[in-house]
Order: structure tokens, then C-alpha cells, then sequence
């Protein structure tokens, strides 16, 4: 893509908060935020999440937003058009692409695994009624297989690549258009049938009910990474989303839209979730297995359970789709504008990047021979989490809010925070002073916990 072409953006207004909110609406939701939530305490950690959605994941996105409107550029380009006579800021932009490049590694083997269950719920579900199947051994197994997982992974790439090489408004709008409508639906369905079952109501107790005394500084770490993974913060991915909305959008009120369809989501997968656990005497705090292996024996209790679980899965398919779609992008738009090539052959060398690493990640999982390859101690799958999550996240993040509150980002951020000094706000100034003084502040306790 050249200067001199038009650069696409989003056709509408519904188009943008679809895209973005499908990018924020991830495995992070629907997998990750009800295991986070069990493991620390339940309702309290709820709040403190809600808290730093608020204080934190607004102000960064509005940060983010500004920053790729105002470049019209890629997430390192545009740090290079906003300050060109101290290109080194773009090293933020290209951390988050890196940063988002590693997730993609892994975020398509929990997708591909994702598809696996999908199509095979019946089968899964009918073993685990007739006692033939257990449902921890049916996943240990399929992860440790040493191709079903990888060709699950590559059929999930190449429908993400397929979106991407349909452009912005044709690929990525059309389809979040669709897709995220469909996932509300789903979420909605699967909720209603969760809290008809006898003993829903401990579920909603464990969700709702806080208990102060489980709150400490473990789980608000956990809360705050939490929310800028959910949120897709420090990416990159939403600073190439940026570039794409048009002048006269509001981009708090953006945010917010964003940030609010985000959480409801979470909350309404712990609304799914933990009042089949409670119904059905599960340990809430069984970690990251929780959707794979507790979740399939909860839906053989169930008349129609192969259904419930086909739907289930489905919907964390789409949930995984509409963000891995914002993932690739960044990366495709970067190596289209850096190396000058047009889409097509930026998607199908950004998709193959990503498998080199990616398969690797995946049989790392199983017993095959990645299983051993360990770096600094951590297995492939973990050391592109750790990289991802816990470093380069949190540093992109926190050093955009000061390229855009101290940096030479300021002028820029004021311009686009108020659409050229037009729009005036109460909402507005608090994102201001959030991103001058709060985030820097709470990131920055994030990084630091993080590493030790
Ligand atoms: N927010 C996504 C989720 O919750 C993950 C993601 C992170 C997507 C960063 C894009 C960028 O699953």
C-alpha cells in the first residue's frame, strides 16, 4: 500500500465497534477470564477487574486509537509519521507487532483445538455418556497427537488469512458484522440453558458475591493483566485499527462502546460457566483445562449435550476468529507498508511466519519432539506467553501512554482526543488525566510484579 492510495477505513459506524469489540471478544472472554476468575476468588476479582477496565483499559485504548488515526500507518509507521524527528519510538509500534506475532503462535493452537471439539462433539459426548470415553484422556491424547492438532491449526490460519486477504471493509468489517451478532446470540442461548439447572444459583453467588478478604496484590495482578489481554492492549492491533476509523468518530465514546461489549461478554461467560460448575460440583479453580475437559462432562449430563457442546464450541471459534483476524492484521499491514507489498503475498508470508513458530508451539504440547525444547526454562508454548503477556504487553503499553501523555505523541493525542479541539467532555478529561498520570503508574506495577 502506497502513501499516495486512499487508505481503506471502516464503512460505518457499527462496522468499527464491531471490528474492534471483535478483537477484544477473544479465547480471553470465554477460556481464560472464567479460569482467572475461579482461581482467584471469584466475585472479588471481578471487581478489581471492572476497576482497572475502567481506570486503565479505556484510557490505553483511547491511547492506541489516537495513535494509528493520527499516523495512518501500520503500529510502528505511525509512531515514525506522529514523531519523525525521533523515529526510535517506533520500536513501541514494532514491539506490539512482535508481541502480537508470538500470541498468534499459540492463540491458533487453542483455536485449532477449539475446532477439533466442535466438529467432534458428538463423538466426545456420546463416549463420555457411555463410559468409553474420559474426558481428561481425550484431551491429553489429542493435544499429544502428532498431526490432528497442527492440521486444526493451519485450517484456522487459513480461514483468518482468507478474511484478511478480503481487505478492511470487505474481510474484516463483513465478517465481524456477521460473526459478532452470532456470537451474542450464542452466548445468550448457552446462558439461559445454564442458569435453568438446578443449583445455578451457587454459580451466581460465587460470581457475584464478593468476599473482600480474598483481595490482594496476587489477584490484582491477575485482574490487570487480565483486562489489558482481554481488552488487546499493547499489540499493536488496535493502533492498526486506529488508522482505519474515519475523522469524525469520537474515540472515548469508541472506547468505551468497545470496553463495555467486551465485559459483558466476560461476565456472561462466567454466567455460563459457573453455574454448570457449581451445578455439577466441579472445582472452579481447575485452571486453563476448565473449557476442555470439565466443561465436556457437564454437557454429557445434559439431554442433548453433543448440542450444547457443538454450540459452545462454535462460539468460542468465532469469539477466537474475530480477534486472531485483528492479530494477523497488524502484522500483514506491517509487512505490507514496510517491505512494499501488496496484500496478498503480505498475508500468505505473514500466515506462513506465524506457522513456522506456530507448529512448533503446538507440538510442543503433546509428547512428540518439541515436547523437550526448552528455552530459559519454559517450554515453547509458555516462553511465548511469558514474552507476549509479560513483557512486551505491558512495556508497549506503558510506553505508548508516555509517548502520548510526555512524549513527542502529545500533540497528536490532544487533536485526535478531541477531534481537533471540537469535541469537550467531562469523559474526555478523565481519560486525559488517566493516561498522563494513573497508567503510567499501574502498568508500570504490572511489569515490575510480572517479572518477579
Ligand atoms: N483480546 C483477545 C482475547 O481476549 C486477545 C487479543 C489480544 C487479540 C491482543 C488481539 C490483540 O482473546
Amino acid at each position: 500500500m502506497s502513501d499516495n492510495q486512499q487508505r481503506e477505513s471502516f464503512g460505518s459506524k457499527l462496522g468499527l465497534i464491531a471490528a474492534a469489540a471483535g478483537s477484544a471478544v477473544g479465547l480471553g472472554n470465554i477460556w481464560r477470564f472464567p479460569y482467572e476468575l475461579g482461581s482467584y476468588g471469584g466475585a472479588a476479582f471481578l471487581i478489581v477487574y471492572l476497576a482497572f477496565i475502567f481506570v486503565l483499559g479505556i484510557p490505553v485504548m483511547v491511547t492506541e486509537f489516537s495513535i494509528g488515526r493520527h499516523g495512518q500507518a501500520n503500529a510502528s509507521g505511525s509512531f515514525i509519521k506522529i514523531a519523525p524527528k525521533s523515529p526510535q519510538w517506533s520500536v513501541v509500534g514494532f514491539m506490539g507487532i512482535l508481541s502480537s506475532f508470538m500470541i498468534m503462535t499459540f492463540y491458533s493452537t487453542i483455536a485449532g483445538w477449539t475446532l477439533e471439539y466442535m466438529f467432534n462433539s458428538h463423538g466426545l459426548v456420546a463416549g463420555i455418556m457411555s463410559g468409553e470415553v474420559n474426558s481428561g484422556d481425550y484431551f491429553t491424547n489429542f493435544v499429544a497427537h502428532p498431526w490432528h492438532p497442527v492440521a486444526w491449526q493451519l485450517a484456522f490460519m487459513a480461514i483468518t488469512a482468507f478474511v484478511i486477504l478480503n481487505g478492511v471493509s470487505k474481510g474484516i468489517e463483513a465478517s465481524s458484522k456477521i460473526l459478532m451478532p452470532l456470537l451474542f446470540v450464542l452466548i445468550i442461548v448457552i446462558c439461559v440453558r445454564s442458569l435453568m439447572l438446578d443449583g445455578a444459583s451457587a454459580g451466581l453467588e460465587f460470581l457475584f458475591k464478593p468476599d473482600f478478604s480474598k483481595i490482594d496484590a496476587s489477584v490484582g495482578l491477575a485482574a490487570l493483566g487480565q483486562a489489558f489481554f482481554s481488552l488487546s492492549l499493547g499489540m499493536g492491533a488496535l493502533i492498526t485499527y486506529g488508522s482505519y476509523i474515519n475523522k469524525q468518530e469520537n474515540l472515548v465514546n469508541t472506547a468505551f462502546q468497545v470496553s463495555v461489549a467486551d465485559t459483558v461478554v466476560a461476565v456472561l461467560a462466567g454466567v455460563m460457566i459457573f453455574p454448570a460448575v457449581f451445578a455439577f460440583g466441579v472445582e472452579p479453580g481447575s485452571g486453563p483445562s476448565l473449557v476442555y475437559i470439565t466443561l465436556p462432562n457437564i454437557f454429557a449430563e445434559m439431554a442433548l449435550g453433543w448440542l450444547w457442546c457443538l454450540v459452545f464450541f462454535l462460539l468460542l471459534t468465532v469469539a477466537a476468529l474475530t480477534s486472531m483476524i485483528s492479530l494477523l492484521e497488524a502484522n500483514v499491514v506491517y509487512i505490507a507498508e514496510k517491505f512494499k507489498m501488496n496484500r496478498t503475498v503480505a498475508t500468505i508470508v505473514g500466515s506462513l511466519a506465524v506457522l513456522v513458530i506456530g507448529v512448533p508451539v503446538t507440538l510442543s504440547q503433546g509428547s512428540g519432539a518439541w515436547a523437550e525444547f526448552q528455552i530459559f526454562g519454559l517450554g515453547l508454548f509458555d516462553l511465548m506467553d511469558f514474552l507476549s503477556a509479560k513483557i512486551l504487553m505491558p512495556l508497549g503499553g506503558l510506553l505508548a501512554v508516555v509517548f502520548v501523555g510526555w512524549g513527542p505523541g502529545k500533540n497528536a493525542f490532544e487533536l485526535e482526543i478531541s477531534n481537533e479541539g471540537t469535541l469537550k467532555s467531562s469523559a474526555i478529561q478523565f481519560v486525559r488525566a488517566m493516561v498522563k498520570y494513573v497508567a503510567p503508574a499501574l502498568i508500570a506495577v504490572i511489569f515490575v510484579a510480572g517479572l518477579m
